[in-house]
């Protein structure tokens, strides 16, 4: 019985040392030390031995047990350190190294000059209107005093999807729906995307957008129309800046202006950027007609009031000096990082 002992403490022992997963660990306790282990199955027997052999036996019997679980526990500690080890390794940080910039993209252009002009309008009490893109032909032109065989429809060349529906060629159509569905007074701007059936060149997009804007109130003169957009001009150009409103032609105005700035490139003089004219033209605008007035169920009567409407890409490019349209639609970075 003594031998066996020693053959299991030495065969276990080995075993032990000898392993490198905590998984095969763990089957040589069971297969040693565990209920029907061979440790347990030997001390079974110790009932056939003399009385003086059974505490000798039962004394070893003892030391092998804990020298099993000696040699068990050792290896275990030294198994899951070098485990713990592995993985502190695998997720050291260093926290020395450089951080890796991430790259803040930033407002386009036409973004950034539409967010100043409706600050300025918002100042002055303006609210934002909206419409849809797809509009239809009687919005986009008929109540706008433009019937259909009205020659101004030419110069808005119109990508038509029925007879009746068209993609939008100005923003005024949102006018005559803020002036269907709203309470009076209105104070508004409307700024969208536009379409005409342009092809594309330095000038000319089939896309592009316009910022729209109407007052109705009782009251409301032409000089309300001056006096409102020359202080956007200066807002948005500086406060020298000078203004001239020249006769024109809209069918949903009566009267009817361009408003120009002196050029700020040259002040006046004539250069490039102004064509020679030392004037810069900015929007047109003009007294509502009465007539869109009534097409829109307002007593022309008691309310007038003034439109305007204005180019964004125009003006984005006239501030920067940018001479090609279609870079404002390209997205090079090159281009985009200069604003
Ligand atoms: N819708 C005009 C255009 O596309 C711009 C415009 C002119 C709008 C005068 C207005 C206005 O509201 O009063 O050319």
């Amino acid at each position: 019985m003594k031998d066996t002992l020693e053959r299991i403490r030495t065969c276990a022992k080995e075993l032990a040392d000898s392993c490198s997963e905590l998984k095969t660990l763990d089957d040589i306790r069971v297969r040693f030390l565990g209920k029907k282990g061979e440790l347990t199955s030997v001390l079974r027997g110790m009932g056939a031995l003399s009385a003086d052999e059974r505490p000798i036996i039962g004394a070893l019997a003892n030391e092998v047990r804990a020298d099993i679980e000696n040699a068990i526990s050792t290896k275990k500690k030294m198994l899951s350190d070098a485990a713990a080890q592995i993985k502190l390794k695998a997720e050291k940080i260093d926290v020395t190294m450089p951080g890796k910039a991430k790259k803040l993209g930033k407002k386009h252009p036409l973004t950034q000059v539409l967010d100043e002009i409706k600050d300025i309008f918002i100042g002055m009490g303006f609210q934002i209107a909206s419409g849809p893109e797809v509009e239809y032909d009687s919005y986009n032109f008929e109540k706008l005093n433009m019937p259909k065989d009205h020659p101004a429809r030419d110069t808005q060349d119109t990508f038509y999807i029925t007879e009746n529906i068209l993609l939008r060629t100005q923003t005024s159509p949102v006018q005559v729906r803020v002036m269907e569905n709203s309470t009076l007074p209105i104070k508004i701007i409307a700024p969208g995307r536009v379409y005409r059936s342009d092809e594309v060149d330095a000038t000319h997009s089939p896309l592009f957008h316009q910022i729209e804007g109407l007052v109705i109130d009782r009251n409301i003169r032409m000089s309300d129309l001056k006096g409102t957009l020359d202080l956007f001009a200066k807002r948005l150009y500086g406060k020298d800046t000078v203004t001239r409103f020249r006769p024109h032609h809209f069918s949903f105005t009566e009267p009817s202006a361009e408003m120009d700035i002196c050029c700020f490139s040259c002040g006046g003089k004539g250069c490039r950027l102004c064509k020679g004219e030392g004037w810069i033209e900015i929007l047109g605008a003009g007294m509502v007609h009465p007539k869109v007035l009534r097409n829109c169920n307002i007593d022309p009567d008691v309310y007038s009031g003034f439109a305007f409407g204005m180019g964004l890409e125009r003006i984005v490019m006239r501030r920067y000096n940018i001479n090609d349209l279609r870079l404002l639609f390209e997205n090079d970075q090159r281009f985009l990082n200069q604003f």
